[in-house]
């Protein structure tokens, strides 16, 4: 029987809400928390009674005691966090995305097979209800094949810390493509793409990035299909979503146009032998998966209210992001109880991430198609 897991979290504003779920993991015993901010530290801390807090990830990689760190830092710590993680010997688990440039990628995938630890990036977007769920869809073959996969992340980021502003849209492409790429499981090989519209010159000069808005054709290997991608983070006048549609030849799934609306599955009617109109369109209720995780852990897939048994004090917790978190708790704890890779191990986040780099790079040179490179599991 192997041992129960010591872990970190590190960044203490989203990663906070993995510290309880973690705790509450039948694999993992002591959690110890990291934030660079004292007061945010012992805030975290006092709310979920946490022991081991520390202002430096330093200190947790030089205590062997620690087997592995989550990372929920700023997008700019992403890749030298991670490199130091694996190198101290301990596996990682890192927010979206992987990292900033190629080089950067290319870094965490030699660190992870010269560490022969997990590295997994903890991409939300390929555990919401609503992913699973077409995920069923298709692997019952519901969907039928599919034509085409259509995706978006619109978020405006003007009011969110300083090192966003300005930053090229499709470089922080993780949260629209995955579902697609995750569902189609081929490597994507092209890229094309645009970018659009302009925004005030402060915005412009942090990055060097003119667009507002970008929007790119990825193409994969031995696939007809194409997935497009949209996602825009300043100037434009449209609520947040995460969305991705799927068009197949038996049926379709398409993301709720408002976030509190319910999605629409479209399905041919195929009763008399005959492919008729599209004549069924439902709204689906999807259905939660939590049945899937352990028993302490399932609660975090919804919103409950959370009570610090030191205190008693109540907060609201679970739920984030389509009821994902527990399932990448789970699934980073379990690869390394079972010494088998993450679902989204180096070289699947490397592509998640880099066909965003590849289409920002697209944009910037007039539409160019880009190559994706190859990146190789070892
Ligand atoms: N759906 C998702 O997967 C999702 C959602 C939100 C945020 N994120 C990602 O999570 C990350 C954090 O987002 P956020 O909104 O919490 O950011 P934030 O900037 O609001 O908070 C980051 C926290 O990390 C701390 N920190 C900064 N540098 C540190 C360091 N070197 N060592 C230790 N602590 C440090 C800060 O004090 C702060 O508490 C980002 O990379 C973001 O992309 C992902």
């Amino acid at each position: 029987m192997k041992k129960k897991l010591n872990i970190a979290v590190v960044g203490m504003c989203f990663g906070s809400e993995f510290v309880p779920i973690y705790q509450a993991h039948p694999d993992v015993s002591n959690v110890a928390i990291v934030d660079c901010d004292k007061q945010i530290l012992d805030q975290t801390a006092s709310k979920f009674n946490v022991e081991s807090a520390y202002l430096s990830l330093d200190d947790v990689l030089k205590d062997p005691s620690f087997d592995a760190v989550h990372l929920v830092t700023p997008i700019g710590y992403h890749a030298s966090q991670s490199i130091a993680v694996l190198k101290s010997g301990k596996h990682c688990a890192c927010t979206i995305p992987m990292g900033l440039s190629f080089e950067e990628i290319e870094n965490i995938i030699i660190a992870t097979r010269e560490s022969g630890k997990k590295y997994m990036m903890m991409e939300t977007a390929v555990y919401t209800r609503e992913y699973l769920y077409v995920k069923d869809l298709y692997e019952k073959g519901e969907l039928g094949k599919i034509q085409y996969a259509r995706c978006a992340h619109y978020q405006d980021m003007e009011y969110w810390p300083k090192y966003w502003a300005g930053f090229p849209p499709l470089m922080h492409p993780t949260h629209a493509v995955a579902p697609c790429l995750a569902l189609l499981n081929k490597r994507p090989n092209k890229v094309f793409g645009v970018g659009s519209g302009s925004m005030r010159k402060e915005l412009v000069e942090n990055y060097g990035n003119p667009f507002p808005f970008e929007a790119a054709f990825i193409m994969l290997d031995d696939s007809d299909v194409c997935i497009e991608v949209e996602r825009f983070m300043f100037e434009v006048a449209r609520d947040y979503t995460e969305c991705f549609h799927i068009y197949g030849s038996k049926s379709s799934f398409e993301w709720q146009q408002i976030e509190d609306e319910l999605p629409v599955v479209y399905r041919f009617l195929e009763s008399d032998g005959r492919r008729g109109l599209p004549t069924i369109s439902e709204r689906i209720n999807v259905p939660d998966y939590a049945y899937r995780l352990p028993e302490p852990i399932q609660k975090f897939t919804q919103n409950f209210e959370y009570t610090n048994v030191r205190t008693s004090q109540t907060y609201l917790a679970g739920g984030g992001h389509g009821g994902s978190h527990p399932h990448l708790v789970h699934e980073f704890v379990r690869s390394i109880i079972e010494d088998r890779r993450p679902a989204v191990d180096e070289i699947t986040a490397a592509y998640w991430t880099g066909v965003g780099i590849c289409a920002h790079m697209s944009a910037m040179e007039g539409g160019r198609v880009v190559d994706v490179p190859y990146f190789e599991k070892m």
